[in-house]
């Protein structure tokens, strides 16, 4: 069978994670995919010795792979808003299938994002862009598909999660352990994204789009982060007996869907309250499944290429039959803004 042709675009954390991860398990992926997935290009700002070594075509110019007619599916790892949405809606106008890692790209721009993929008839996969290397964005669409989803609660951004760990912990404070999350991999490009609780409301706007059938909202978040929490706010609770968590909570209601994002105290004894690190742990609440809960790492290069390199399965699996899967790769029908709005 032929290949599926990746062009890969940002070879930071997770692009690097991605080339390691395709590279190591190729045989495996193909057995899989039932056709091999091969990267055909880089779009990177510096050399990297890999790409060197393998022959990979390397280019300073990432719209360059958008318009390779060599390549079947751009992966999105150059993060942020507007470079990120232009290359991505070039790629599909190109008739290109996109993989992105990209939470704040699809928070804010997926709804434009998405009816463009439908018209193009081309798949948009995010699985990486929500909880790192936990499977939640298919397990909710796919897994739990046949539920009326009630709520939602998590832990979903892994920086965060580590700074109170270790403030808890270790009784360090809060640049510090940032300083040391940064240096991991973990942390965004700007992390007052993760400390101001931005990331966590990009990935909760995801997960209730799903959750819950409706556009992405993100402007409808009530956002807080943990940037004010203090050593002595950790240790006073543990005293009392809770856990600081930094939760992502979304239910529904008589009103509407509810979406925010905010330090909460939980008992020491709740699931929630153990999950440490830069883990993430997501409860969800079905009616027919019942309470269910998905745990793993929730940022770092190999757990997020995890989810990339699934969604590159996916989508060489629906190029290999065209059985039309692809609908469910929209966060909602595409079709109507309207419906189940807030
Ligand atoms: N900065 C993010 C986090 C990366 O710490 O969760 C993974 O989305």
């Amino acid at each position: 069978m032929d290949p599926v042709r990746v062009g890969i675009c940002g070879l930071g954390t997770v692009g690097g994670g991605t080339f390691d991860v395709l590279t190591r398990n190729a045989d495996e992926i193909a057995r899989r995919a039932g056709r091999p997935i091969v990267i055909e290009q880089v779009g990177a700002r510096r050399d990297n010795p890999a790409c060197d070594t393998t022959g990979i075509k390397v280019t300073r110019d990432i719209f360059e792979v958008a318009s390779n007619p060599d390549i079947d599916v751009l992966v999105e790892l150059i993060g942020g808003y507007d470079v990120a949405r232009e290359l991505v809606m070039t790629a599909i106008e190109n008739g290109k299938h996109v993989v992105t890692a990209n939470k704040a790209l699809i928070a804010v721009h997926g709804n434009e994002i998405f009816r463009a993929a439908h018209k193009k008839g081309v798949i948009v996969a995010f699985e990486a862009a929500v909880a790192g290397g936990i499977p939640v964005i298919k397990s909710l669409r796919e897994g739990l598909g046949g539920n009326r989803i009630q709520w939602l609660a998590g832990i979903i951004n892994g920086t965060g999660n580590y700074i109170l760990t270790h403030m808890r912990d270790e009784g360090r404070a809060f640049d510090d352990v940032l300083a040391e999350a940064q240096a991991l991999g973990y942390a965004e490009a700007d992390p007052t994204f993760d400390v101001e609780g931005i990331d966590a409301a990009h990935k909760l706007t995801i997960l209730a789009s799903i959750a819950f059938g409706m556009p992405l909202q993100f402007e409808h978040a009530y956002t807080e982060g943990i940037a004010r929490i203090t050593a002595e706010d950790v240790e006073q609770a543990d005293n009392l007996g809770y856990t600081i968590k930094h939760l992502g909570i979304t239910r529904r209601s008589d009103n509407g869907v509810e979406l925010r994002v905010h330090p909460t105290l939980i008992p020491k004894e709740r699931l929630l309250a153990n999950v440490h690190g830069v883990k993430n742990a997501i409860a969800v609440m079905g009616d027919a499944v019942g309470p269910t809960l998905f745990y793993g790492a929730g940022a770092g290069a190999e757990p997020t290429a995890s989810a990339v390199v699934a969604d590159l399965l996916d989508v060489a699996r629906n190029i290999a039959t065209d059985h039309h899967y692809r609908v469910p790769y929209l966060a909602f029908s595409g079709v109507n803004d309207e419906a189940n709005a807030l």
